[in-house]
């Protein structure tokens, strides 16, 4: 069980993390879903009590992240987003090596190495590994206590399709196992496949939680259309005229009355010479939630 109450992380005058409250349960993973430099790095951080929050409580397992932050690292399992591994050291070593920080795991050593599909390597030094195998090890690493929390920190960023597969089918059994896991990562994919709830965050801020189904629904009844123009010059106008946002070739704009929000994209087009390829209302997938948030301001 992790549980925030308005946890804030300021750098300065910066806000990275803004009022955060969430809550996961055991045998549940919740997403934390944003774009890059959303704050989702940093408010794992602070669970996982690397860095102090400004304000605000975080407990895990009734265990508070400030005041028993001993305790709260020996139940938490942490994936970094840059997975810190040996080179010098084979994966065993390795394994080893944290066992003994921890003071128990050696046993499961074995067990771990084949659940990540290492045991065949685990004599090589991890500085032979594929980024992939890299990855397995620093997820064996995290596992070693046997925490029954565990915070992945973009666990399949930067791994070939294959690897990811691998990694996200082992976060999936480690749930099944009664774990209670927080995931984050910008792949809605990723969030759609492995995350029973997901915690949108944009700019430091939850702008929307919900079973991944919840949120496309509400994104279909909050409907926006998406405009693709012919004249790449004329984006930027347009977009301005009829009140929407550019996201890569479309223009993204909240409907009001479909009626009328089309009529304003055919009249402000005429007005501006562009010629319209198309447009479409939102259809509502993962991705179009995250646009929907980040683009379309907080709705929840
Ligand atoms: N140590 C730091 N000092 C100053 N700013 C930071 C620090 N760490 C992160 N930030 C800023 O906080 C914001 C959130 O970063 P981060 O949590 O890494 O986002 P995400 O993981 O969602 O990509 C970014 O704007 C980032 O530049
Ligand atoms: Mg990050």
């Amino acid at each position: 069980m992790i549980e925030t109450f308005e946890l804030t992380k300021k750098f300065g005058e910066f806000t990275a993390v803004d009022r955060v409250s969430i809550s996961v349960k055991g045998g549940e993973i919740l997403g934390v879903v944003g774009p890059n430099g959303a704050g989702k790095s940093t408010l794992v951080k602070m669970l996982c009590t690397i860095l102090a929050p400004t304000s605000g409580t975080a407990t895990i397992m009734g265990l508070d992240i400030a005041k028993d932050s001993q305790k709260v690292r020996s139940i938490v399992g942490y994936l970094p987003e840059e997975p810190r591994v040996y080179d010098y050291m084979t994966a065993e070593e390795f394994l080893t090596f944290f066992a003994d920080v921890y003071g128990n795991g050696r046993q499961r050593i074995p067990e771990l190495l084949e659940f990540v599909g290492l045991s065949e390597h685990a004599k090589r030094k991890i500085g032979e590994y594929s980024k992939g195998m890299k990855h397995r090890i620093s997820l064996a690493r995290a596992l070693i206590h046997d925490p029954p929390v565990l915070i992945l920190d973009e666990p399949t960023m930067g791994l070939d399709p294959a690897s990811s597969r691998d990694v996200r089918e082992r976060v999936k059994e480690m749930r099944k196992g009664g774990k209670t896991i927080l995931v984050c990562t910008h792949y809605m994919d990723e969030a759609d496949f492995l995350c029973d709830k997901l915690a949108v965050i944009n700019k430091g801020r939850i702008a929307a939680i919900g079973k991944p189904e919840e949120l496309k629904a509400k994104v279909a009844k909050q409907r926006y259309l998406t405009v693709v123009i012919k004249e790449d010059a004329l984006m930027r106008k347009l977009a301005d005229e009829i009140g929407g946002e550019i996201d890569g070739r479309r223009i993204i704009v909240r409907v009001k009355g479909l009626n009328s929000t089309v009529a304003k994209v055919h009249s402000a087009s005429k007005k501006l010479n562009a010629t319209i390829l198309s447009v479409k209302t939102l259809e509502p997938s993962l991705d179009d939630v995250f646009v929907a948030v980040t683009k379309g301001g907080r709705w929840v």
